[in-house]
């Protein structure tokens, strides 16, 4: 069958008549002048290929997302010279190619998005995490693939359970041990952590990451100038701050944020991420689906994520909120395995030996997955290292609750900056887990 494609600018309309002589492979529908007529155009289903002239400005991570959710493939037409930020998902071919092999990067490029049918899927807020590599590559300059990083997505229901918290604690404890790490507020519903640490930043450093990322051919360099750069007990720390009011939810698109963490990776030996609490896909049932998707952050954090810590509150709201949000992390991003981790235990609010009783009831009522922690509730050490915008090591070193964090970190408290040089953080394990995380 013959493969309907839409041209975009005046290099790829030139190719019409060499395309129609073919008589077959592919047949254009229609020559766009704008991009805004290409994306009205493969909204309506008319195209399986967009065909864009070289040097189109607008052409982001986040666009061929949008035409992928279309079922459109993009194939880009250069100017002959390597490609300096590539678009993962984009066939590259040269300009100056007979339009047989135009035509044949064409199919390429819709075979590899496939028929579409995973599109309205679980994965449908966001394309796939690695893409196939083309067949054959255009002249387009190598780009560094993502580093070994790790990606850990501190996540939990609703009700203010303490995921920047620990999220915040975590990254200071392997920071302090002197690791390169990340800290990303990704929270799409209430960003927090640059308040947490006291930066008046109102840049929303993610924001900034995925605008420049959204270009393509972002990397780890390139975030690092964007990150600011904390310092904790004589360890640094880099933070990408979220944004500065809920309404911004949009610039954080999930393609550009895909990209993001994959700078992050050789940026830092571990990326943590603080996600927003909603998984919910709501915006898939509305017709305009390819509206920008609010929780496609979160969902995209989590997808992209090595590990993932499920923060609950510990108590008789926060425990069945919990066995609900599991249910539903299973539902949407079924390759994440989190580490069940209950925050603000005390007995008033779950009777006498807490832990115990937690325990219990989970096992009675809660999934199979096992609590890896409990972390308890230390409202004075909390308030404390708020108040002073910084992480509890520094506030409140000896506290129940920062030795707990350590812990979960599995950082050993009292050994800070002894690290060995060449021993990097990806060795070091989380409890609750037999094996070193996973990468
Ligand atoms: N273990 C704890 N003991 C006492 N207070 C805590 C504990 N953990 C967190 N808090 C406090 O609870 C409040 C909420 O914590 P936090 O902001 O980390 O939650 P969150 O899940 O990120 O909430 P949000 O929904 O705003 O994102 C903060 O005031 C924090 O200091
Ligand atoms: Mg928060």
């Amino acid at each position: 069958m013959s493969i309907p494609v839409i041209t975009l600018g005046a290099a790829a309309s030139a190719y019409v008549p060499g395309l129609e002589q073919l008589r077959g492979p592919v047949t254009v529908v229609r020559r766009c002048q704008e991009l805004p007529e290409l994306v009205a155009a493969c909204q309506t289903g008319l195209a399986r290929a967009a065909i864009i002239a070289p040097g189109t400005a607008g052409l982001t991570a986040s666009l061929v997302d949008r035409l992928r959710f279309a079922g459109v493939a993009v194939v880009a037409l250069t100017d002959g010279a390597p490609v300096a930020d590539v678009l993962d998902g984009v066939e590259y071919v040269g300009s100056a190619v007979e339009p047989e092999v135009l035509a044949e990067a064409v199919s390429r490029a819709v075979e590899r998005i496939g028929d579409g049918s995973d599109r309205r899927g679980a994965l449908a807020y966001a394309d796939p995490l690695h893409l196939p590599e083309t067949s054959s590559p255009p002249p387009v300059s190598p780009v560094e693939g993502p580093g070994e990083g790790r990606v850990v997505a501190v996540w939990g229901p609703s009700g203010s359970p303490g995921r920047t918290t620990v999220a915040i604690n975590i990254a200071a404890e392997l920071a302090a041990a002197g690791g390169s790490v990340l800290l990303v507020d990704a929270d799409t519903y209430g960003a927090s952590i640059g308040a947490s640490l006291g930066l008046l930043d109102e840049s929303a450093g993610l924001a900034q990451a995925c605008r420049i990322a959204d270009q393509g051919g972002f990397s780890g360099p390139a975030l690092g100038r964007v990150a600011v750069s904390v310092a904790i007990k004589g360890g640094r720390l880099r933070v990408l701050t979220g944004i500065t009011r809920p309404d911004r939810w949009p610039e954080l698109r999930p393609a550009a944020l895909g990209q993001v963490l994959d700078a992050a990776r050789s940026l830092a030996d571990v990326t943590v991420v603080d996600c927003g609490f909603c998984l919910e896909a709501d915006e898939e049932l509305s017709f305009d689906t390819l509206a920008p998707r609010r929780n496609g952050a979160a969902l995209r954090c989590l997808e992209a994520a090595d590990s993932v810590i499920a923060v609950g509150g510990a108590d008789a709201i926060g425990v069945p909120r919990m066995v609900k949000a599991l249910a539903e992390l299973a539902e949407r991003v079924p390759t994440a395995v989190p580490r069940v981790v209950f925050n603000k235990v005390r007995a008033p609010a779950a009777g006498r030996s807490p832990e115990a009783q937690l325990r219990e009831a989970w096992e009675r009522f809660g999934p199979a997955t096992p609590i890896t922690a409990f972390l308890p509730a230390d409202h004075a050490a909390a308030d404390q290292a708020l108040l002073a915008g910084t992480a509890l090591l520094e506030t409140a070193p000896a506290s129940a609750l920062r030795i707990a964090i350590a812990d979960l970190a599995e950082v050993p408290v009292g050994e800070r900056r002894r690290r060995t040089p060449g021993r990097r953080l990806r060795d070091v394990r989380f409890p609750g887990k037999p094996d070193r995380l996973p990468r």
